[in-house]
């Protein structure tokens, strides 16, 4: 019991509580150096209490004089030396090791609104601003429903691309952006604003937002330039019909009770009019309302969406014999999406009756819903090797370079090497998959699932069946090497934000190739294709890019490399067919993009091609020619905006730049001394977090000026090489200056205990 009221035992309590209570009952969150702050403050309070008279003080210390003095705890006293030493070097360590963290870039989300808003013309008074559809109908009539369903039209025309098909902020170029488009289905989102915060946010988008809002970094589109007033509002309300919210308003006045209805069993089957209008409001606007893939944004996607009546479907466990699905393989293509198109995952927001209803519907899109399911069978798979060996690799190699490499390249970035335009059932264009990128594998996730594909193809493309032609081994054996292929990549970065530049001794490589290259560590980037401003590019064919930075005392040296299935440079063979087709190619380019001056502040210059009071530099790289007719193109540009090009230099030898493509991949390599004398110029400096961003032109996609693909801004630092043994030498001091206070007032404590 006495023990209980030791002092020392309830200061360690009261000081254990305070410091649960700073560090994880308090929301938010303090910062780090307050926490420590407010912990000495309590403990010299503490102290002081204990202090106060001499018979409690001595209380209080006795224990310790104990551990310090008392020769009998001898032992105990070396393992509290050792654990004092280690943990104060160890301490000490972590703190002084240099750290990577992207700077903090707090927004907020919803910023306050200004109180009145010019748009069209027009200026609007945002606190009186009504949806004057929803004034002029009532939310069940048809008229209504006819705005609804022209909002959907325009929703899935404009937005569906990064807000997504579910309304749920995925959208298929989503990844590109940070910050991430928004989640309409999310209740702290639309539900909780007016209709006229919606409309200032849609016609003034990303750049319309106040300071807090970063509008330097939102993607979000100024939809004034491209949507009529009219579209806004339709939009507003499909919104808020998907979703099943109501937006706030400012009288809160008493809505009449919607009338209770049974709850409804989800499983329960539904009748065919139930079913056709969960397809017309979840499918129609891409698969068409016939099911015959002509949706109203079908020719804003690549791939098109399924002509489903045709009955025609690439993804199956059925064998090359058979025509058609099984009701499972439909099943796992409407759950879980298909990657890499815009077709999405429907788990979260389709129940099983729904889909089963949908299944059976695409079924009679094709005529094929009296179909014998005995009529399927499935894929004969043979027995998987039990071990993935060198030698099973060997053959897959061989057998891969005979059957696969034709259409997917060397090294398997779907790089057509046979010289052939590959085209599917419709005659669209259509390009091999990218064996190197298994985030755009639709399917496919395992060998077994490689062996179904390549076993039977892909229907209504010129992926051929290999049953007829191959033994089960060999399949097999190229399943396992396929899967290798993956790692010939790197995979996208998520969440970091910050390229680390790698100091190195001797001249900086010009060639893309040199070995060096490979200790810089590499960072992964999703692009997007500009479906923010017109004039708009929806469908590019390079979606990622990876970058490395090395630097020396004096220049930075940035690799970058894009996956490209096409080497479209002026007078190439490939080039040459383009042209006798009518299609007009430009030439492959790469940009990076830099502010021309950093802010000191979190600001920085609009993500696209800056904004007029904070300019950026471009370096600009376009593929030369292959008979040197025509030289590469290396240019330092500058722009303040979109609204127009960019300016080249009169004089851009500050920059040099050199591309090579090989095996479906660029890799270009830019260089520029860290200082220059140019005012306009970017200078960089070692431990500065510097933004940088990229664009890139598929020239055989028709790709130029805004028509690009691009990503967000992120970070390069030069990080300067931190010495080990500097590190290792300030936690062994301070470890050191432990050890020997410990031993001084263990001998001061020592010297007490013989006085007593
Ligand atoms: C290029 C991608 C992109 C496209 C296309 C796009 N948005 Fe956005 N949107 C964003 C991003 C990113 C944000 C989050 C940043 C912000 O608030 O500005 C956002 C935010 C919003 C917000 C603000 C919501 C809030 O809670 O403040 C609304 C409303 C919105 N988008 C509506 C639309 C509509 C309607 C369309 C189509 C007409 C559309 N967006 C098209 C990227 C996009
Ligand atoms: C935003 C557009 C979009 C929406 C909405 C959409 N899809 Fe798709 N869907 C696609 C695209 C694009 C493809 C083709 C992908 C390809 O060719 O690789 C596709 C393909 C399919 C396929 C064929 C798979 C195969 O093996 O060939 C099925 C089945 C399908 N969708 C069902 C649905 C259903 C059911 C819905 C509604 C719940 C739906 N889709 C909604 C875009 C969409
Ligand atoms: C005649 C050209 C051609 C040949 C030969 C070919 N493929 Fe393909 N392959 C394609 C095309 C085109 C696609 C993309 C189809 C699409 O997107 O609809 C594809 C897609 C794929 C996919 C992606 C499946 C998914 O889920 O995304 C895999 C895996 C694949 N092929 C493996 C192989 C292997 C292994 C071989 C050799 C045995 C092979 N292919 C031979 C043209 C070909």
């Amino acid at each position: 019991m006495s023990l209980l009221k030791h002092p020392l035992l309830w200061s360690a309590i009261v000081l254990g509580g305070l410091y649960t209570v700073f560090a994880y009952v308090l929301n938010p969150p303090i910062p780090q150096a307050l926490l420590i702050w407010y912990m000495s403050i309590c403990s010299v309070a503490v102290l002081l209490v204990v202090t106060f008279d001499n018979k409690t003080a001595a209380r209080f210390f006795a224990p310790l004089l104990a551990l310090f003095g008392a020769p009998s705890l001898m032992l105990l006293r070396v393992v509290a030396f050792v654990g004092v030493v280690a943990g104060v070097g160890y301490l000490t360590f972590n703190a002084v090791k240099p750290k990577i963290v992207s700077p903090v870039e707090l927004r907020t989300v919803h910023p306050a609104p200004p109180s009145s808003l010019k748009a069209y013309g027009k200026t609007y008074d945002l606190l009186k601003l009504q949806n004057p559809y929803r004034e002029e109908f009532d939310e069940a009539s048809d008229e209504y429903k006819e705005i609804v369903a022209e909002g959907a039209e325009l929703y899935y025309k404009n937005c569906v691309f990064c807000h997504g098909d579910l309304l749920d902020g995925t959208g298929h170029f989503a990844k590109t952006f940070t910050p991430r488009p928004i989640n309409f289905q999310d209740v702290g989102m639309i539900a909780q604003l007016q209709e006229a915060f919606l409309f200032w946010r849609i016609t003034k988008g990303g750049p319309g937002l106040p300071r807090e809002g970063t509008p330097w970094a939102s993607a979000m589109p100024v939809w004034e330039e491209m949507l009529q007033e009219d579209d806004v509002w339709k939009i507003i309300s499909f919104l808020y019909d998907y979703t099943g919210y109501e937006p706030r308003s400012w009288e809160l006045e008493d809505k009449p009770k919607e009338p209770e209805t049974a709850p409804v069993d989800p499983n329960a089957p539904l009748d065919a009019d139930a079913i056709e209008a969960v397809y017309m409001k979840r499918c129609s606007q891409c698969h068409g309302e016939e099911g015959d893939g002509l949706g109203v944004v079908a020719d804003r996607m690549y791939p098109a969406p399924r002509d489903f009546t045709l009955g025609l479907f690439k993804y199956k466990t059925t064998d090359a014999d058979s025509e058609f699905p099984t009701d499972e393989d439909l099943r796992r293509t409407i759950m879980e999406g298909l990657p890499g198109t815009a077709m999405p995952a429907w788990k979260t927001l389709l129940s099983d009756a729904e889909v089963t209803g949908l299944i059976q519907l695409i079924k009679e899109f094709g005529g094929w819903e009296e179909e014998d399911p005995e009529d399927l069978t499935p894929i004969e798979m043979g027995t998987p090797p039990k071990e993935v060996t060198p030698e099973l690799l060997a053959l897959g190699r061989e057998q891969f370079v005979k059957a696969c490499v034709q259409c997917h390249g060397e090294a398997g970035r779907g790089n057509i090497t046979s010289g052939k335009r590959l085209k599917d059932d419709a005659q669209a264009r259509i390009w091999p998959r990218n064996l190197t990128r298994p985030e755009t594998w639709r399917w496919t996730k395992t060998a077994a699932d490689v062996f179904q594909r390549l076993s039977a193809g892909i229907p209504g493309t010129p992926m051929p069946e290999h049953t007829s032609t191959m033994s089960l081994e060999d399949r097999w054996a190229i399943a396992n090497y396929v899967m290798t292929l993956r790692d010939s990549a790197t995979p996208l970065t998520e969440g970091d934000s910050v390229i680390r530049g790698l100091r190195v001794d001797g001249d900086l490589p010009d060639d893309p190739a040199d070995e060096i290259w490979n200790t810089a560590p590499p960072m992964t980037f999703a692009m997007a294709p500009n479906i923010i401003k017109e004039p708009r590019l929806f469908t590019s064919l390079n979606d990622m890019v990876t970058v490395r930075v090395l630097y020396n005392d004096r220049d930075i040296a940035f690799r970058v490399d894009m996956d490209d299935r096409t080497y479209s440079v002026p007078g190439s063979d490939l080039e040459k067919a383009y042209r006798l087709e009518g299609v007009d190619p430009t030439r492959d380019a790469v940009a990076l993009q830099f502010p021309a001056a950093l802010s000191g502040t979190n600001e920085k210059p609009y993500f696209r091609l800056g904004d007029k009071k904070n300019p950026v530099n471009l370096w600009y790289w376009a593929a030369p020619s292959e008979d040197l007719a025509a030289p590469a193109i290396v240019e330092i540009r500058d722009a303040k905006g979109q609204a127009k090009p960019p300016k080249p230099r009169a004089d851009s030898s500050a920059l040099a730049a050199n591309g090579v493509w090989k095996d479906g991949q660029w890799r270009v390599v830019f260089k520029r001394s860290l200082k220059t004398d140019t005012a306009e110029d970017l200078q960089f400096e070692e431990g500065v977090y510097t933004p940088i961003a990229f664009a890139d032109w598929d020239g055989l996609n028709g790709e130029e000026g805004l028509r690009q693909a691009f990503t967000a801004w992120y970070w390069v630092l030069l990080e300067p090489e931190e010495n080990p043994n500097r590190i290792m030498a300030i936690a062994a001091a301070a470890a050191a200056l432990a050890g020997l206070l410990f031993i001084g007032i263990a001998i001061a404590a020592r010297r007490r205990y013989n006085n007593v």
